[in-house]
């Protein structure tokens, strides 16, 4: 392995030697623990000489690669020097694997890295979602297997429906909501019947929020959130699907129905606060008082409790998708170098729908 300067132009490099082709991947290592926020300088792109491909391997090329915050948490949980964790969409190029001829699309787990070996292996480790094939996705771009047709769509179908069980009617509240999960849950509660408050984080994210149709949507940065939700929940919140947690969850909590569900979803503004480098903070957002009075259920999950009904969940979304029912975008970063400050712009909200970074 050479260290090579971020921002480097990716090259393919393959030369023939005793007609063996050598591919030079790039890879971005987590060099450093963030300290609260991350920065560009806790990752370091270096390249990476693969193995050529042995009987039943297959060498992919990253299509799309995904940017999602629990990276923050795999940050401090990763060994140092070694790739950073992440999904991506790859294209098989060279294969030794008749079941993967080239050309054939997949998601896998090997991090932020543009060419890959996948060893029969790789390819057996259906335990820990190592790797997937894409599901029939028609005209749609191939991106949306780590988006809307992927682990966040499915986040917001199974998160929402197998654990708030939501009714025609049912008042529901979601943050984060021009996110890739958010956006998703504002129209799958809508297509279920239920009355939508939403919050997001600028103007142009609520307008969009509200064309998804949500009934109410508000900038939390500029407005109160229990004096919106007084407003438009005057009977309480039945519904809480929660992507922000921390603060913001302190404030709704309050607002919330006799018997409300809340799907814990993520805390994505808590996760860079740190009582010591790589230790998560302990405060909790949730009020036992507020909780034991209004007889609240709160459940937190991974969405791969759904490992076996996850092409249930994605058939659904496509026909939505197909129906115009569901919308989505995506903020999509141009370049390999760019996986770095990609995810450092999800702690500031640059993203509206799911963040893609194209090498
Ligand atoms: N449980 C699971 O299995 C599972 C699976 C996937 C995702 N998740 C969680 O779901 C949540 C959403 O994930 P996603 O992939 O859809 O990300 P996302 O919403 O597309 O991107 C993150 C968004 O979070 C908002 N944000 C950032 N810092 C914030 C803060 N301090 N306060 C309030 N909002 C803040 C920003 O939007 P604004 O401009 O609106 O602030 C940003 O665009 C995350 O918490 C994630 O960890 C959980």
């Amino acid at each position: 392995m050479s260290a090579a300067l971020p921002g480097v132009a990716l090259k393919r490099a393959v030369s023939r030697r005793k007609s063996i082709i050598m591919v030079i991947a790039k890879v971005w290592q987590l060099v450093r623990r963030p300290e609260g926020e991350p920065t560009v300088e806790d990752f370091l792109c270096v390249e990476e000489e693969l193995p050529a491909c042995s009987e039943g391997d297959v060498l992919v090329e990253a299509v799309a690669l995904s940017i999602d915050p629990y990276m923050r948490y795999k940050a401090r949980q990763i060994p140092l020097n070694t790739p950073m964790f992440g999904s991506q969409v790859a294209k098989v190029v060279e294969s030794k694997n008749p079941e993967l001829p080239v050309g054939t699309h997949l998601v896998h787990y090997e991090g932020w890295r543009t060419y890959t070996v996948l060893t029969s292996q790789h390819l057996k480790d259906k335990e820990h979602f190592g790797v997937m094939c894409l599901p029939e996705m028609g005209d749609l771009p191939k991106s949306l297997g780590i988006g809307i047709l992927g682990m966040p769509g499915n986040t917001a179908y199974f998160g929402f429906l197998d654990i708030c069980k939501p009714k025609a009617g049912d008042v529901v509240l979601v943050n984060g909501a021009a996110g890739a999960v958010g956006s998703a849950v504002v129209q799958i509660a809508k297509l279920k019947g239920c009355r939508v408050i939403a919050f997001a984080g600028s103007d142009e994210k609520v307008a969009w929020v509200k064309e998804l149709g949500a009934d109410h949507a508000f900038n939390y940065k500029t407005m109160n959130i229990g004096e919106a939700l007084s407003k438009v929940a005057p009977k309480g919140v039945n519904i809480y699907f929660d992507n922000v947690g921390g603060k913001f969850t302190a404030q709704a909590l309050p607002h919330m129905a006799d018997y409300g569900v809340v799907s814990l979803c993520g805390a994505i503004s808590t996760y860079n606060e740190e009582v010591d480098i790589g230790v998560p903070s302990l405060r909790s957002p949730f009020n036992e008082g507020t909780v034991i009075w209004k007889q609240l259920h709160i459940e937190g999950f991974l969405v791969f409790r759904w490992k076996a009904r996850w092409m249930e969940g994605l058939k659904q979304l496509r026909e939505w998708i197909e129906q115009g029912k569901l919308k989505y975008k995506e903020t999509v970063f141009q370049g390999f170098e760019k996986m770095p400050s990609a995810f450092i712009g999800l702690f500031h909200g640059e993203n509206t729908g799911k963040t893609v970074v194209v090498p």
